[in-house]
């Protein structure tokens, strides 16, 4: 599987605090059957992190790998606020990009209900990169405009859905939200967006087959993610019914 959402990369964001923890978090992507991992550290007004800081971290996580034998490659990345993705030129935005694709992955802004997010998204479309949105599912705007989705997905924005999101580990309204998305045929790609090894912790498969998603899980977490990379044409998503979840909750 490829994973295009983690906070892999030590001491610059609210990822890991050190190299051993992104060791930790990367044997645990690992034991779960990933085996690219795009690092997405915070790009916003609150972490200032530059493409430079965040090649440099990716070499260095990639040379502990190596030096480990832990069969893991990362790539570089970032999730871009949209509040400051909006501020940033053609130039700066085509430096973040998900391992140097066309895709950008942008996050809208979490507990804040923002009005006119259309046409900010619109703005950083103008700028020539690709729309990856990062879990709407979590972030406000999505919850009180049930069309917002659609609307950005006929506008070319391509969504990621949090794994654990599936499985309620951020509330029912996120896991509701997570589902009609799903199954509405919003959403394309699923990632971990792991913060840590054990809390917001890597795995993919394991989350979509306990919210009875597991026909889609290849193509959410290897086609498009790979296609996305590559920057060649999305796959069509395999026909699904949706199955009655095999629940497991997180919170219990
Ligand atoms: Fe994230």
């Amino acid at each position: 599987m490829i994973d295009l959402h983690c906070h892999i990369l030590p001491g610059i964001d609210d990822g890991p605090d050190d190299l051993e923890g992104s060791l930790a978090m990367a044997r645990e992507h690992v034991a779960r059957g990933t085996s690219v991992v795009v690092a997405t550290p915070h790009v916003g007004w609150d972490y200032p992190n530059t493409p430079e800081v965040i090649v440099t971290g990716v070499a260095t996580v990639n040379r502990a790998l190596q030096a480990e034998g832990i069969p893991l490659e990362v790539l570089p990345g970032a999730e871009v606020a949209l509040t400051r993705a909006v501020d940033m030129s053609a130039e700066q935005l085509a430096a973040l990009r998900l391992g140097g694709g066309p895709w950008l992955l942008l996050e809208a802004p979490i507990s804040v209900d923002s009005p006119g997010i259309e046409g900010l998204v619109g703005l950083v479309q103008s700028r020539g990169v690709r729309v990856l949105l990062a879990h709407p599912e979590r972030c406000a705007s999505f919850h009180t405009d049930p069309e917002l989705l659609s609307r950005l997905v006929a506008a070319g924005c391509l969504a990621q859905v949090t794994a654990g999101a599936l499985t309620g580990f951020f509330g029912r309204t996120v896991e509701a939200a997570a589902r009609r998305y799903l199954d509405a045929g919003l959403v394309h790609v699923v990632a971990s967006d792991a913060h840590d090894a054990t809390h917001r912790a890597p795995g993919m498969a394991e989350p979509m087959e306990a919210a009875g998603y597991a026909p889609l899980a290849p193509w959410m977490a290897t086609h498009v993610p790979r296609a996305l990379l590559e920057g060649v044409p999305v796959p069509p998503r395999p026909p699904f019914i949706a199955e009655k979840p095999k629940k497991k909750r997180f919170w219990r």
